[in-house]
């Protein structure tokens, strides 16, 4: 017989590697798939840890000596006692095509430190927030648009998800529609928060990336709002790398400037991280 090197568990991705030192060690709370390539899960939140609403923090799986860790946003916002997550699958990903077999009960690793630039603290005060995002890129927006922190910041906040198709846009919608009706955050949200979901893949009620839709007008129209304006609004940038860029451009074009923690701006930009 052939020795056989230590393998993930087929059911649980899991091995009985020791837990690197200083790495919190959490429990998986539950998982939800939306497509074959997205999926959301929930961990238990470390007492110690302290995140702003819109950073990232890195996650390994207990399958390795030495664990592979990559950057998620926390999808959820800074006051709940458990941590979000909204994750792509990718096919021989490092971390996610094992990630993606999680099951309630199993270990997650963290590492202790968040950190990222989509946080309002990185921009200068205005009265609408435009958080603009495609794909997995919405989970920092997921803990932004439910923290009454955001509300008390700005008046209005617009979250704009583009997805391939229907069914990947179903997270965002879930996310408005339960923030909305939420007891705790319905009271800011309502009447404040609006989401706008497109499509480029497949045929849904508003189609198109969003750097068109916001260059022909159509955005502002759907929406009956009035266009982007440096004087008074915010931009929050997360996806793809081509994304972030087009829509940087688009966002400089119109007269908006990039902030940073040490220097609060107009717009911030993070990439949607994958692998
Ligand atoms: P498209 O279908 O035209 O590529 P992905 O799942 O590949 O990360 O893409 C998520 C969404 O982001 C897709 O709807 C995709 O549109 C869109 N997208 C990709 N690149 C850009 C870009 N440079 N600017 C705006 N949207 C983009």
């Amino acid at each position: 017989m052939n020795a056989v090197a230590p393998s993930v568990a087929e059911e649980t991705c899991q091995t009985e590697f020791p837990i690197p030192a200083g790495v919190h060690a959490e429990k998986v709370v539950s998982v939800k798939h939306y497509t074959d390539r997205l999926f959301a899960f929930r961990i238990t939140r470390p007492q110690s840890l302290r995140f702003r609403s819109g950073e990232f923090v890195m996650i390994g799986l207990p399958n390795a000596a030495k664990p592979v860790f990559r950057a998620y946003s926390v999808a959820s916002p800074a006051w709940d006692d458990e941590l979000e997550f909204f994750s792509i699958k990718v096919p021989d990903g490092p971390l996610t095509s094992y990630l993606q077999k999680i099951k309630p009960g199993d270990t997650v690793l963290m590492r202790p430190k968040p950190t990222g630039t989509l946080v309002t603290d990185a921009l200068t005060p205005g009265k609408r927030l435009f958080m603009i995002s495609t794909g997995t890129g919405i989970a920092p927006f997921a803990s932004l648009t439910r923290d009454p922190e955001t509300y008390e910041k700005f008046d209005q906040l617009v979250l704009t998800h583009t997805c391939r198709d229907r069914a990947e846009l179903v997270y965002g919608q879930e996310l408005v529609a339960n923030a909305i009706e939420d007891p705790l955050i319905g009271e800011f949200a309502a009447g404040r928060l609006s989401l706008y979901s497109t499509t480029t893949r497949e045929p849904s009620e508003h189609m198109g990336r969003i750097t068109t839709l916001i260059e022909n007008g159509k955005f502002y129209e759907d929406l009956g709002i009035a266009p982007l304006d440096p004087a008074t609004d915010r931009i929050m940038i997360c996806g793809s790398m081509a994304m972030l860029k087009d829509v940087k451009e688009l966002a400089e074009s119109l007269g908006f400037e990039e902030g940073s923690l040490s220097s609060p701006a107009t717009f911030v930009v993070e990439r949607a991280f994958v692998g």
